[in-house]
Protein backbone atom coordinates (compact mmCIF):
# COMPACT_ATOMS: atom_id res chain seq x y z
CA UNK A 1 0.00 0.00 0.00
CA UNK A 2 1.54 3.15 -0.91
CA UNK A 3 -0.62 7.18 -0.38
CA UNK A 4 -0.23 10.50 -0.11
CA UNK A 5 -2.26 11.89 2.19
CA UNK A 6 -3.82 15.69 2.28
CA UNK A 7 -5.68 16.70 5.23
CA UNK A 8 -7.30 20.01 5.38
CA UNK A 9 -8.11 21.91 8.41
CA UNK A 10 -9.35 25.27 9.10
CA UNK A 11 -8.62 25.43 13.03
CA UNK A 12 -7.81 23.23 16.33
CA UNK A 13 -6.98 19.94 14.67
CA UNK A 14 -7.54 17.54 17.02
CA UNK A 15 -8.57 14.99 14.48
CA UNK A 16 -6.03 15.66 12.40
CA UNK A 17 -3.86 14.97 15.54
CA UNK A 18 -5.70 11.70 15.97
CA UNK A 19 -4.65 10.91 12.36
CA UNK A 20 -0.79 11.43 13.02
CA UNK A 21 -0.94 9.37 16.43
CA UNK A 22 -2.11 6.61 14.47
CA UNK A 23 0.78 4.53 13.16
CA UNK A 24 -0.84 3.21 10.37
CA UNK A 25 -1.82 6.89 8.77
CA UNK A 26 0.49 8.97 9.81
CA UNK A 27 3.42 7.87 7.58
CA UNK A 28 1.38 9.05 4.28
CA UNK A 29 0.08 12.12 5.58
CA UNK A 30 2.47 14.54 3.31
CA UNK A 31 0.74 17.73 3.79
CA UNK A 32 -1.62 19.85 6.44
CA UNK A 33 -3.63 22.49 4.22
CA UNK A 34 -5.47 24.83 6.28
CA UNK A 35 -7.36 28.12 4.73
CA UNK A 36 -6.40 30.32 7.87
CA UNK A 37 -3.22 31.42 9.18
CA UNK A 38 -2.44 30.85 12.69
CA UNK A 39 -4.67 28.01 13.66
CA UNK A 40 -3.39 25.26 16.16
CA UNK A 41 -4.01 22.45 13.53
CA UNK A 42 -0.54 24.33 11.74
CA UNK A 43 1.15 24.06 14.85
CA UNK A 44 0.18 20.24 15.26
CA UNK A 45 1.79 19.49 11.50
CA UNK A 46 4.78 21.29 12.06
CA UNK A 47 5.37 19.27 15.88
CA UNK A 48 4.48 16.28 13.90
CA UNK A 49 7.37 17.20 10.87
CA UNK A 50 4.62 17.04 8.43
CA UNK A 51 4.75 20.23 5.71
CA UNK A 52 2.20 22.59 6.77
CA UNK A 53 0.71 25.30 4.66
CA UNK A 54 -1.97 28.11 4.19
CA UNK A 55 -4.54 28.45 1.08
CA UNK A 56 -5.78 31.89 1.69
CA UNK A 57 -8.88 32.74 -0.07
CA UNK A 58 -8.65 35.82 0.17
CA UNK A 59 -8.38 37.11 -3.61
CA UNK A 60 -9.71 34.55 -5.03
CA UNK A 61 -13.36 35.88 -5.96
CA UNK A 62 -15.51 32.47 -5.99
CA UNK A 63 -15.30 29.23 -5.00
CA UNK A 64 -14.36 27.48 -7.87
CA UNK A 65 -11.39 30.03 -8.04
CA UNK A 66 -10.43 29.18 -4.44
CA UNK A 67 -10.62 24.64 -5.10
CA UNK A 68 -8.31 25.38 -8.41
CA UNK A 69 -5.80 27.23 -6.04
CA UNK A 70 -6.30 23.94 -3.77
CA UNK A 71 -6.55 21.29 -5.99
CA UNK A 72 -2.99 22.76 -7.38
CA UNK A 73 -1.60 22.88 -4.41
CA UNK A 74 -2.41 19.23 -3.84
CA UNK A 75 -1.52 18.14 -7.41
CA UNK A 76 2.54 19.87 -7.05
CA UNK A 77 2.52 17.16 -4.27
CA UNK A 78 0.89 14.21 -5.88
CA UNK A 79 -1.56 14.05 -3.33
CA UNK A 80 -3.88 11.14 -3.78
CA UNK A 81 -6.30 10.96 -0.97
CA UNK A 82 -7.56 14.15 0.58
CA UNK A 83 -9.14 13.81 4.33
CA UNK A 84 -11.36 17.00 5.34
CA UNK A 85 -11.18 17.51 9.00
CA UNK A 86 -12.91 20.40 10.14
CA UNK A 87 -12.63 22.07 6.63
CA UNK A 88 -14.76 24.91 7.06
CA UNK A 89 -15.19 25.48 2.92
CA UNK A 90 -17.12 23.80 0.31
CA UNK A 91 -14.55 22.09 -1.91
CA UNK A 92 -15.20 22.58 -5.76
CA UNK A 93 -15.30 20.98 -9.01
CA UNK A 94 -11.93 21.04 -9.79
CA UNK A 95 -11.16 18.78 -6.57
CA UNK A 96 -14.55 16.79 -6.28
CA UNK A 97 -14.06 15.45 -9.86
CA UNK A 98 -9.71 14.77 -9.76
CA UNK A 99 -10.09 12.83 -6.39
CA UNK A 100 -13.47 11.43 -6.66
CA UNK A 101 -14.06 8.84 -4.03
CA UNK A 102 -10.73 9.45 -2.67
CA UNK A 103 -12.16 12.47 -0.39
CA UNK A 104 -13.68 12.05 3.01
CA UNK A 105 -14.81 14.56 5.24
CA UNK A 106 -16.02 14.07 9.31
CA UNK A 107 -19.34 15.76 10.68
CA UNK A 108 -20.71 15.99 14.16
CA UNK A 109 -24.05 14.58 13.94
CA UNK A 110 -25.39 11.17 12.36
CA UNK A 111 -25.79 12.59 8.71
CA UNK A 112 -28.68 13.19 7.18
CA UNK A 113 -30.05 14.66 10.47
CA UNK A 114 -28.21 18.06 11.15
CA UNK A 115 -25.70 19.01 8.10
CA UNK A 116 -23.99 22.04 7.91
CA UNK A 117 -21.86 23.92 10.12
CA UNK A 118 -23.43 23.59 13.54
CA UNK A 119 -24.08 20.01 13.77
CA UNK A 120 -23.32 20.08 17.35
CA UNK A 121 -25.35 22.89 18.75
CA UNK A 122 -28.63 21.97 15.96
CA UNK A 123 -28.48 18.36 17.52
CA UNK A 124 -29.06 20.07 20.92
CA UNK A 125 -31.21 22.76 19.83
CA UNK A 126 -33.85 20.08 18.30
CA UNK A 127 -33.48 18.34 21.52
CA UNK A 128 -33.15 14.94 20.23
CA UNK A 129 -31.55 12.04 22.73
CA UNK A 130 -29.17 10.61 20.31
CA UNK A 131 -26.25 12.08 18.23
CA UNK A 132 -23.04 11.31 16.99
CA UNK A 133 -20.53 11.42 13.86
CA UNK A 134 -20.41 10.62 10.98
CA UNK A 135 -17.18 9.91 8.05
CA UNK A 136 -18.62 10.08 4.23
CA UNK A 137 -17.31 10.91 1.41
CA UNK A 138 -17.91 13.96 -0.26
CA UNK A 139 -19.60 14.98 -3.09
CA UNK A 140 -21.12 17.61 -4.83
CA UNK A 141 -23.74 18.41 -2.00
CA UNK A 142 -23.00 19.61 1.87
CA UNK A 143 -22.73 16.79 4.02
CA UNK A 144 -24.26 14.06 1.68
CA UNK A 145 -21.55 11.84 -0.17
CA UNK A 146 -22.39 8.01 0.72
CA UNK A 147 -21.77 7.31 4.50
CA UNK A 148 -18.42 5.13 5.42
CA UNK A 149 -18.75 5.24 8.77
CA UNK A 150 -20.75 6.18 11.79
CA UNK A 151 -20.80 6.22 15.68
CA UNK A 152 -23.91 7.30 17.99
CA UNK A 153 -23.48 8.94 21.03
CA UNK A 154 -26.11 9.51 23.66
CA UNK A 155 -26.92 13.42 24.60
CA UNK A 156 -27.07 13.43 28.50
CA UNK A 157 -29.78 15.71 30.14
CA UNK A 158 -27.75 18.10 31.78
CA UNK A 159 -25.22 18.15 28.24
CA UNK A 160 -24.11 21.75 27.26
CA UNK A 161 -22.47 22.20 23.76
CA UNK A 162 -19.02 21.50 25.76
CA UNK A 163 -19.79 18.56 27.05
CA UNK A 164 -21.60 17.02 24.30
CA UNK A 165 -18.47 17.94 21.45
CA UNK A 166 -16.16 16.85 23.75
CA UNK A 167 -17.69 13.39 23.06
CA UNK A 168 -18.79 13.68 20.02
CA UNK A 169 -14.93 14.61 19.53
CA UNK A 170 -13.84 11.60 21.24
CA UNK A 171 -16.07 9.54 18.54
CA UNK A 172 -14.40 10.97 15.76
CA UNK A 173 -11.33 10.51 17.04
CA UNK A 174 -12.10 6.98 17.17
CA UNK A 175 -14.63 6.84 13.38
CA UNK A 176 -12.14 9.09 11.14
CA UNK A 177 -8.99 7.28 11.40
CA UNK A 178 -10.61 3.87 10.94
CA UNK A 179 -12.47 5.25 7.76
CA UNK A 180 -8.73 6.30 6.63
CA UNK A 181 -7.29 2.90 7.29
CA UNK A 182 -9.89 1.79 5.23
CA UNK A 183 -9.59 4.07 2.94
CA UNK A 184 -6.12 3.48 2.27
CA UNK A 185 -5.80 -0.51 2.51
CA UNK A 186 -8.65 -0.58 -0.61
CA UNK A 187 -11.26 -2.05 2.03
CA UNK A 188 -14.07 0.41 1.15
CA UNK A 189 -16.66 -0.63 -1.91
CA UNK A 190 -19.34 1.66 -2.42
CA UNK A 191 -22.17 0.60 -4.63
CA UNK A 192 -24.23 3.95 -5.22
CA UNK A 193 -24.95 5.32 -1.58
CA UNK A 194 -24.13 1.79 -0.02
CA UNK A 195 -20.76 1.23 1.13
CA UNK A 196 -19.25 -1.92 2.94
CA UNK A 197 -15.96 -1.95 4.42
CA UNK A 198 -14.18 -5.07 3.85
CA UNK A 199 -13.48 -7.23 7.13
CA UNK A 200 -15.38 -5.27 9.40
C1 LIG B 1 -15.07 18.54 14.16
O1 LIG B 1 -16.07 18.37 15.11
C2 LIG B 1 -15.59 18.27 12.78
O2 LIG B 1 -16.58 17.30 12.74
C3 LIG B 1 -16.17 19.60 12.41
O3 LIG B 1 -15.26 20.53 12.92
C4 LIG B 1 -14.62 19.99 14.06
C5 LIG B 1 -13.16 20.12 13.87
O4 LIG B 1 -12.44 19.80 15.03
N1 LIG B 1 -16.41 19.69 11.00
P1 LIG B 1 -10.88 19.67 15.01
O5 LIG B 1 -10.31 20.90 14.30
O6 LIG B 1 -10.51 18.41 14.31
O7 LIG B 1 -10.47 19.66 16.45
Amino acid sequence: MDARIAVLVSGSGSNLQALLEDPGIRPYVVLVLSDRPGVRALERAERAGVEALVVDPTGHEDRESYSRAVAETLAERNVDTIVSAGFMRILGTEVLKRWHGRILNVHPALLPSFPGMRGVSDALAHGVKITGVTVHFVDEEVDHGPIVTQEAVEILPDDTWDTLEERIHAAEHRQLPRAVRALLDGRIHVDGRSVTIEGE
